[in-house]
């Protein structure tokens, strides 16, 4: 059982004055290329004290232990002292701590405190205000959130094991003690030891070839912040696709994700000629194994990405228009807390959304629109009847909370809209001539919502007071739901199946309907657009018309399993099963136990499935359905 500690601060006071600190700091500021005398909002999910002292640089000496699954050896944490402190307050969840010593070797005392609820453990260390650097020597623990120890058997090939880390939002410090606060900015070198059968990469610059002592080396000279911080190992092979872009993945793996990412360089020229130069050299994408819990990942330099997007067609590749896209929104300009989540989700999805329009067309981004609208009225509805009507403002409350609960669509999709709407107000070309500068004043630094909403007043609004009515960026900001001047998306490609829904409805045969040329988005739109209740003689000739079962694209998997549940459509089952005990993307899980909990008997097969799947998710897919399952009342 997992204790109820609540977290009790004065947070949300603090936060208020540092960000008046920060507003005024910013004026000499401007041109600072890193957060050095910047003041850091305070961060209710991290014990660090980046404004007594922060660590600059950070260097990683690690093993990387198959047989023990842990990770060990050391990090240097490099300091700026900046109020004379004689301690440093860390971040650590579930580490084995050896030994801490100070950069003139002297071994030094250091307190773990009690564990909080969602945080971990504090580590305070006892430094001088000379001290320079701080080594803790120390070991993960087996059951370390962020990392994910995968048998050969989970893996494509079958014959090597497995490892990749998820660090954001506050999974960093159960591989490295770390001040895990995403406002707080360092460059790293690192490392890492392992089985000489396998290839390491980071977050960082990597090599191409295995290494024969399995011993690599990293540099990040860009400073990032640790939910950034990754590392993988497994049987990889890499393949350029073109000249700053490539892809890592299992050797069967390989050619399909190549040929699947074709686009990819296209997709970095487009986004530099929107928003100005990519600031990270090289952009590959590691292609991990199905138990990745998310879709993509922007570990800068390196993509991690789930084999889902694989489908063979190229049509799930928005995905990397979207993890390229935080190459701006969120790695340059990050969000200072995760408050301030929609800063880096909302502008992505709004940035993606450009690089899929340029590359493949106003239709294509017209239905990835529509879609994106109806997925965010769904989100505000759930929550608004859930009494979670906070939770559908942008600038968000996430004290005392794990802040994955409150990192919805609504960050991504009522974020993306705002930045619509900002859009339609001024025009596309003063729009992207305020992004670009926003991007290049702010790279490197961190953002938050009021400080963001200060930059729109200073540098697009000018003074014109009926433009910022027009826009009205508290209500979007700090209201509920979807404004009144919220866009209403249309797409004419999309309106053609709204009609052959309406005649499916009305009668009409699936094999008589016109779906010639439709792609993956076409198709899901229609999944959503069916009735909920369908009779068992729809679902099976929709099914043989149309081969959902047997349909190897994730996307349309999910939608057409959820019809499955609704009307128990048996047939479908095993299937579904095998997807559940398959793949540990949790936008994809999370639907289909959610509505098996609805239903008579659901609870049960889902029960069943899940202590079969458990062993191959990762701790925040884990997370989430036992929550869903087995629901706690910190989490209703
Ligand atoms: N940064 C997110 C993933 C994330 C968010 C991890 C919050 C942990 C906490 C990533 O960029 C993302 O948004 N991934 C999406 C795909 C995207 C196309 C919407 C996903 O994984 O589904
Ligand atoms: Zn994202």
């Amino acid at each position: 059982m997992r204790n109820t500690i609540r977290i009790i601060g004065l947070g949300l006071l603090f936060s208020f004055i540092s960000c008046k600190e920060h507003a005024e700091d910013k004026d000499d500021d401007q041109t600072n290329q890193n957060t050095e005398t910047m003041t850091i909002a305070n961060d209710v999910h991290s014990f660090g004290k980046p404004n007594e002292v922060a660590i600059k640089h950070m260097h990683l000496d690690l093993a990387i232990d198959f047989k023990e699954e842990i990770l060990q050896g050391s990090v240097r944490l490099d300091l700026e002292n900046k109020t004379g402190s004689d301690k440093l307050h860390l971040d650590t969840k579930d580490l084995t701590i050896k030994k801490v010593t100070l950069d003139d070797g002297s071994e030094t005392k250091y307190q773990i405190k009690d564990e909080v609820e969602h945080l971990g453990q504090e580590m305070i260390v006892d430094i001088t205000p000379e001290t320079k650097s701080v080594t803790i020597e120390y070991a993960t623990s087996e059951e370390a959130e962020a990392l994910q120890w995968l048998s050969p058997e989970q893996t494509s090939g079958g014959e090597y094991p497995f490892l990749f880390s998820q660090s954001q939002a506050i999974l960093a410090r159960s591989w490295i003690p770390c001040q895990d606060g995403p406002g707080v900015k360092f460059t790293y070198t690192a490392k890492m030891t392992t089985d000489p059968n396998l290839m390491v990469l980071m977050s960082a610059e990597n090599g191409t070839e295995k290494n024969a002592d399995g011993i690599y080396t990293f540099k990040m000279e860009q400073p990032v912040s640790s939910y950034l911080m990754a590392l993988t190992a497994g049987d990889l092979e890499y393949r350029s696709t073109g000249r700053n872009s490539g892809v890592y993945a299992e050797p069967n793996m390989l050619e399909a994700s190549a040929w699947e990412f074709a686009d990819m360089q296209s997709m970095i020229d487009s986004a530099e000629e929107l928003y100005g130069p990519y600031q990270w050299g090289q952009y590959d994408v590691v292609v991990l194994p199905p138990s990745f819990p998310f879709g993509g990942m922007e570990n800068p330099r390196l993509t991690f990405a789930t084999p889902t997007i694989i489908a063979g067609d190229r049509s799930l590749v928005s995905l990397i228009a979207h993890e390229l896209a935080h190459s701006w929104s969120g790695n340059l300009v990050t969000n200072e807390t995760w408050n301030d989540f929609w800063l880096n989700e909302g502008f992505t999805v709004y940035f993606e959304q450009r690089i899929m329009e340029k590359i493949y067309g106003q239709d294509y981004a017209d239905m990835e629109t529509k879609l994106g609208m109806g997925g965010l009225k769904e989100t505000i509805a759930d929550l608004t009847a859930k009494g979670k009507k906070e939770d559908t403002h942008l600038y968000l409350n996430l004290e005392g909370r794990n802040p994955d609960d409150g990192l919805t669509d609504v960050a991504y999709e009522k974020g993306r809209f705002f930045l619509q709407t900002i859009e339609k107000a001024v025009g596309r070309e003063k729009f992207d001539a305020f992004l670009k500068g926003y991007f290049t004043e702010n790279a490197f630094k961190a953002m938050n919502t009021e400080r963001f909403l200060e930059y729109l007043d200073e540098h697009l609004y000018q003074g014109d007071a009926a433009l910022a009515d027009q826009i009205n960026a508290d209500a979007w900001v700090y209201g509920p739901g979807l404004p009144d001047n919220a866009p209403d998306p249309h797409s004419s490609e999309l309106d053609k199946v709204e009609a052959q829904v309406e005649a499916f409805v009305g009668g009409t045969a699936p094999a008589d309907l016109d779906t010639a040329g439709w792609t993956t988005h076409h198709w899901l739109y229609f999944l959503r657009a069916l009735p909920e209740a369908l009779t068992s003689e729809q679902m099976a000739a929709l099914d043989a018309s149309f081969g959902f079962t047997d349909s190897g694209n994730s996307e349309i998997l999910c939608d057409w399993f959820q019809h499955c549940i609704q009307n128990e459509y048996k047939e479908a089952y095993p299937k579904m099963e095998h997807f559940l005990t398959h793949v540990g993307r949790r936008k994809f899980l999370t639907p289909l136990y959610k509505r098996l909990v609805k239903t008579e008997d659901g609870t049960e097969w889902a029960k069943r499935v899940f202590e079969l799947a458990r062993p191959g998710y990762h701790f925040v897919s884990e997370n989430t359905i036992q929550e869903l399952l087995y629901p706690t009342d910190s989490n209703e």
